[in-house]
């Protein structure tokens, strides 16, 4: 089984993006060309086909996280995908039109005198199904965006930039489609006429300079208006509401960068650690606009600090199955020992062996739990908690952790966590029922 952060899987969905991103764009540019697959589009269409058919068997092949837990059973990887994603999957994968014109024997470029143009412009449409992989596009880049790579708000940017592109293809070819664009001496003039419509129509500068015709050009161009309306809203709505909350913010987190970036400067850092305190520290201006909750926590008296502890920590008491139906006061004792830490992806919150002084409770984001050999045995995610075993067991720790995305995670100390762990004896066997299936390597 494929472990799902194998680097193996993440040069694989690399490739998925890449072959997906050219599909999206040359099946609607071959329905309004017309061009026959032959040559070089017909190779790289059986690349498609095979990178989407291989995909089918690589889900099957890769074990998953289920609340949190690493499933590698093939029969249950097997029912949760093909209840889920396999039918998008597969209908994607299936090269309908291919199959339909071979059927008829005929090279694609003899159909015409074949078959009615109708029927012929339907068999080729057959080939839009493949669009619906569009779906997992948007999840893998998604994904992508919570790896490394860049910058956060760079990489936000640049997505904004790809679908926004994107849509601009599609809408130039419904144009052309349409016969919105019917005197171009060619077929790449008419193309690029239509982009040229697509955008000027989306972002509602509309020069007028090429119009509708009939009444479904219109409404094609109604619509259009209104999809770029949306997007415009979208775009202003998003930087109204940043600017709203991030001018004071703003402030207070360039002086803290500028004193950051100049101590970098000063200790000449290897430029990759360089890079990840600027992650770090993109993350926490990203997640909460760069304050460090701990800090301001201390500087309220303590009837405040209880009520806004247990706001701000509300999410995560929610999520942590082993705290539900748990008496208000152990509540109100974790929420007010809990010190917020962030890490970015791969970084190690602890080793194997080191001594155990906390144990954690994650927030958001996923951890990796590696045994003595770097070899992954589990996956924790939000809601879930580690680092107990070290601390019931007076050990070094068994396993080492790391991150595996931006993880929010609330640690816990040695002393308190013995304190509340004598008073309710509840709460004590639950950690250490748990504590004990992993210590045995039972848990997952
Ligand atoms: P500790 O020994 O303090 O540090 C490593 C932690 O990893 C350990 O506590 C557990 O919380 C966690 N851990 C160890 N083995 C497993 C496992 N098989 N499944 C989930 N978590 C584990």
């Amino acid at each position: 089984m494929i472990h799902p952060a194998h680097s193996f899987k993440q040069t694989w969905e690399l490739i998925l993006i890449i072959v997906t991103t050219y599909a999206s764009i040359e099946v609607p540019l071959r329905l309004v060309m017309g061009y026959p697959a032959t040559g070089w589009i017909l190779i790289l269409d059986i690349i498609v086909i095979t990178v989407f058919i291989a995909d089918i068997v690589i889900n099957f092949r890769t074990s998953i996280v289920v609340e949190g837990r690493l499933i590698s059973d093939p029969r249950v990887i097997a029912r949760k995908y093909l209840s889920s994603w396999f039918i998008v999957d597969f209908l994607a994968a299936v090269p309908f039109d291919l199959i339909l014109i071979h059927s008829l024997g005929e090279p694609e470029a003899n159909l015409a005198r074949l078959i009615s143009p109708t029927l012929l412009r339907a068999l080729r449409m057959l080939r839009l199904i493949r669009l619906l992989r569009l779906v997992r596009l948007a999840q893998l880049l998604h994904r992508l965006g919570h790896r490394d790579l860049l910058n956060p708000a760079i990489m936000r940017l640049l997505f904004f930039g790809f679908w926004v592109t994107l849509i601009g293809h599609w809408v130039g070819c419904g144009w052309v489609a349409m016969g919105g664009i019917p005197d171009a001496p060619d077929q790449i003039t008419r193309y690029v006429r239509g982009i040229y419509w697509a955008f000027t129509t989306l972002t509602t500068v509309g020069y007028g300079d090429v119009v509708p015709n009939n009444n479904h050009q219109t409404v094609f161009a109604i619509l259009t208006m209104i999809v770029g309306a949306g997007m415009y809203g979208y775009i202003i709505g998003n930087v109204a509401h940043l600017l709203a909350n991030i001018d004071v913010a703003r402030a207070h987190f360039r002086q803290k960068m500028e004193t950051v970036n100049a101590f970098l400067r000063y200790r000449n850092l290897p430029s990759s650690l360089q890079e990840r305190i600027r992650n770090y520290y993109n993350y926490l201006w990203e997640s909460r606009l760069g304050y460090d909750e701990f800090s301001f926590l201390k500087d309220l008296p303590r009837s405040l600090q209880m009520e806004v502890a247990l706001s701000v920590n509300q999410d995560i008491l929610e999520k942590m199955p082993i705290l539900r139906g748990a008496p208000a006061s152990l509540v109100r004792e974790i929420v007010l020992s809990l010190t917020p830490q962030v890490f970015t992806p791969g970084d190690m919150i602890f080793q194997y062996g080191d001594p155990g002084q906390e144990m954690y409770m994650i927030s958001k984001g996923t951890v990796e739990v590696l045994d003595r050999d770097k070899n992954s045995i589990a996956t924790l995610s939000d809601g879930q908690f580690f680092g107990e075993v070290a601390l019931l067991h007076h050990a070094p720790r068994n396993a080492s952790l790391r991150a595996m995305d931006y993880c929010d995670i609330y640690s816990l100390d040695r002393k308190t966590f013995e304190e509340i762990l004598e008073r309710y004896p509840d709460f004590a066997s639950s950690i250490q029922a748990m504590a004990e299936q992993r210590r045995g390597g039972k848990q997952s």
